[in-house]
């Protein structure tokens, strides 16, 4: 690599400014929501623009159909004797509910006060489309890359990624790499680009109270039936004790307390806990006992409920006791819990819990373990060093509460490490009305990756 190529690039990127911007908004225009099956259609739609542009940038680009969602796998493999870095993106999203919180609509991607709003914008339309356009931009300026590089985009993250793992078995020769590349995260905070090293893992479900065969008058026979919403409510109010511990049996056997070390880094991050509050709309932070709030958003396990419903949800009031009721359950993981036999657990305590005169329905989701990735490699130096380019600032190391489920299958099935680089923010709205994307966030990062592949090929 020259001084004088990437010059070239870093030109022809700022020169291209707005016309990526359009690109962009295309991609985000196509409502690509993995979870309801009404848009598969568009989530293919979607497949197709990705793997066009990636076609078009010169890179050998190809749709491979999964039991699901297709995977859009890309490869640029001529730097010869250089290293292979894995990019991994989605290109499906959240479903954009509730529709009337959003200022403009979540598939008409705005430009408003230096940000583009639309569902997708940064998780993770946005964050992977800065890879997208830099390696268009190497190519097209130099003629090559720095390294190698190979690209695989899907479209199930946000359901679990659950076909990605056999593609990932079956491809293993092929997907043969030095480090995974994922910008799926966020920075630390306003102008404090992050590296994350740590993703929580998860385990999600579904548990559904079954009372009466059907509503039933609540004056009638309220008393005496079993009511599946109060059961229910009864049984998610047992998962948690006044500290804020977790109750199921076993839930903390294989967690590792965190490290002095550790805890002390995570405490010399600059953390408002007002402005916190105050940006999110409450007036207090509550968690575990004996933990900080960064502690607990990155490093301790959680239990919380997505989503609950049962009897009448229309307008005024209706006396039933109900038929049913439902939660939507997640639990967030640390290194060494185990999503599977976790799922069993938490599955063993409602029945324990569960009395009589009702049925439980137990039904479980996706999975996927917690990652800690090595922080001393030379890739990592690299990135760094490409954060540093890019943002104009040294990043600074994080660990982070959300989870990208493919992370590990990369270490299990690949035998990489995965660099964490977040492009977008945490108050970016990612999974709420009024997703968006600083556009300066989004130079940044497409600037941060150009740099990254000559620092990782040098
Ligand atoms: N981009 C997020 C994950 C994320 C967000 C990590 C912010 C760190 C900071 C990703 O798209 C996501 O939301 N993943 C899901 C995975 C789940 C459905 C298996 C999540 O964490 O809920
Ligand atoms: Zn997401």
């Amino acid at each position: 690599m020259n001084d004088s190529e990437i010059q070239a690039v870093l030109r022809a990127l700022e020169e291209n400014r707005s016309h990526r911007v359009g690109q962009l908004q295309e991609l985000l225009r196509i409502p690509s929501v993995s979870a309801d099956s009404r848009h598969h259609g568009d989530c293919r739609a979607a497949a197709q623009w990705v793997l066009a542009h990636l076609a078009a940038s010169g890179c050998d680009a190809e749709l491979v159909e999964t039991a699901g969602l297709p995977i859009i796998y890309a490869e640029w493999t001529q730097a010869e004797g250089a290293p292979t870095a894995l990019i991994y993106g989605h290109y499906d999203v959240q479903p954009p509910d509730p529709l009337d919180e959003w200022t403009t609509p979540a598939f008409e991607p705005t430009i408003r006060d230096g940000c583009l709003f639309a569902r997708g914008a940064t998780d993770d339309k946005g964050q992977v489309f800065t890879h997208m356009a830099s390696i268009a931009a190497w190519l097209k300026t130099v003629g090559r890359l720095p390294v190698n590089v190979k690209v695989v985009i899907e479209g199930e993250e946000e359901v679990g990624s659950n076909n990605l793992e056999r593609f990932l078995a079956d491809q293993k020769k092929r997907l043969a790499c030095d480090v995974a590349v994922v910008s799926d995260t966020a920075q630390y905070g306003n102008g404090i680009p992050a590296i994350t090293y740590g993703l929580r893992g998860i385990l999600a479900c579904e548990v559904t109270v079954h009372g009466p065969r059907q509503d039933l008058h609540s004056g009638v026979f309220g008393g005496a039936v079993a009511n599946p919403a109060n059961v229910l409510c009864q049984l998610i109010s047992r998962l948690h004790d006044s500290h804020g511990r977790i109750q199921i049996p076993g839930f903390y056997d294989a967690v590792v307390p965190l490290t002095d070390e550790e805890r002390s880094a995570f405490a010399a991050l600059p953390f408002d806990e007002s402005a916190y509050c105050a940006s999110l709309g409450i007036d207090a932070l509550t968690g575990e006992v004996g933990y900080s709030t960064l502690e607990r958003r990155w490093a301790r396990p959680t239990c919380d409920v997505n989503g609950i419903f049962g009897g009448y949800q229309g307008e005024g009031p209706k006396t039933i006791v109900p038929a049913r009721a439902t939660a939507k359950i997640t639990c967030r993981l640390v290194p060494h819990q185990d999503p599977v036999k976790l799922t069993q657990a938490l599955e063993q305590f409602l029945r324990s819990q569960c009395p009589s005169g009702v049925r439980m329905e137990f039904r479980s989701y996706h999975g996927a373990p917690a990652v800690l990735c090595d922080t001393s490699s030379p890739y990592m130096a690299a990135a760094r060093q490409a954060v540093e380019a890019g943002f104009g600032q040294p990043p600074v190391m994080i660990r982070e509460g959300g989870t990208i489920p493919v992370v590990s299958s990369f270490k299990q099935i690949l035998g990489v490490d995965t660099l964490l680089l977040g492009w977008g923010r945490n108050s970016d709205n990612l999974h709420s009305p009024n997703e968006h994307f600083h556009l300066d966030d989004f130079h940044h990062g497409t600037t941060a990756s150009a740099h990254l592949w000559a620092a990782l090929g040098a």
